[in-house]
């Protein structure tokens, strides 16, 4: 993998391009999943409507999602609404999903120029008719592309996933001695998808909101206070290079160690 692409996007001599340098081409992440957190804290703090912090964070979502196609990540996970946001006010909910027909329309051409492949992630049930006419249309029309894999995390719940793949088991009448995590894992709605290596979570919250439950075994986990419509290049940066300086070991032990003697 090079940075060129990503390179080429930014001033040369700017902060960004300090960064961008600096990270190790060949440790970039497969798979970064974002909980997208603090528009409505965004918006207090100035005193404005929650719903402006939500119109804000749009901006945020463009610059990762191009950040990631240029740095040729294979996949992109983004929660933008989970199955508990129904919880919130009629008025907020109608306006996210306002948001997000209005982002799809404006950035479908964007998407297909970078060669992104949108797909959504959640249940159908609920969302309105238009939303997932939009949807559907977004992800038909860049179906074919081989960059990017953009998911959004729509009407999403980790448990629901699991329930739902524990129902189309049963309903394949598979054998449960076939069910393994490998198979397991083919039920999924990220079927076929690597798992995320890096979960970023903006406004400092310490926790998952019941997201991608099965596939965050083994990410990394960056929390940055940063509130998601003041998320930036930048900092999707800082959070890569976090990352690479993680010692992985899904439950061995690092590997400067296991060449060493460990008993006597
Ligand atoms: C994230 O921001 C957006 C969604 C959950 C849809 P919030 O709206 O949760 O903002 P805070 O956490 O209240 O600041
Ligand atoms: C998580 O944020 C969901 C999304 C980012 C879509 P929330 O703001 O809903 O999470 P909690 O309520 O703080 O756990
Ligand atoms: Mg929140």
């Amino acid at each position: 993998m090079s940075l060129e692409r990503l390179l080429a996007s930014i001033p040369e001599g700017s902060d960004d391009a300090a960064l961008a340098r600096q990270i190790q081409p060949d440790r970039v992440p497969q798979h970064v999943a974002i909980i997208m957190d603090g528009n409505g804290r965004w918006a207090e703090q100035r005193r404005l409507p929650r719903v402006e912090g939500h119109r804000a964070g749009i901006q945020s979502v463009r610059e990762v999602v191009e950040t990631s196609a240029r740095l040729g990540l294979g996949v992109l996970t983004l929660y933008a609404f989970s199955i508990e946001n129904w919880k919130r006010p009629a008025a907020e909910v109608s306006v996210l999903m306002t948001l997000l027909r209005r982002y799809l329309r404006s950035e479908l051409d964007t998407l297909i120029e970078h060669g992104i492949r949108f797909n959504v992630i959640g249940r159908e049930g609920g969302l309105p008719a238009e939303v997932l006419d939009e949807l559907r249309e977004a992800e038909a029309r860049t179906a074919g592309h081989r960059g990017l894999q953009f998911n959004i995390a729509l009407n999403y719940g980790g448990r629901a996933e699991i329930g739902d793949a524990v129902k189309a088991a049963l309903e394949a009448r598979l054998a449960p001695e076939s069910i393994d995590e490998e198979q397991f894992s083919r039920l999924r709605y990220t079927a076929g998808q690597p798992d995320p290596d890096l979960l970023i979570r903006t406004s400092g919250e310490m926790r998952v909101s019941n997201f991608l439950l099965w596939q965050i075994a083994y990410a990394e986990i960056y929390v940055t206070g940063t509130l998601w419509p003041d998320f930036r290049r930048r900092h999707l940066l800082e959070a890569i290079l976090a990352y690479q300086q993680r010692d992985r070991r899904y439950g061995g032990i690092a590997p400067a160690v296991a060449g060493t003697t460990l008993c006597t």
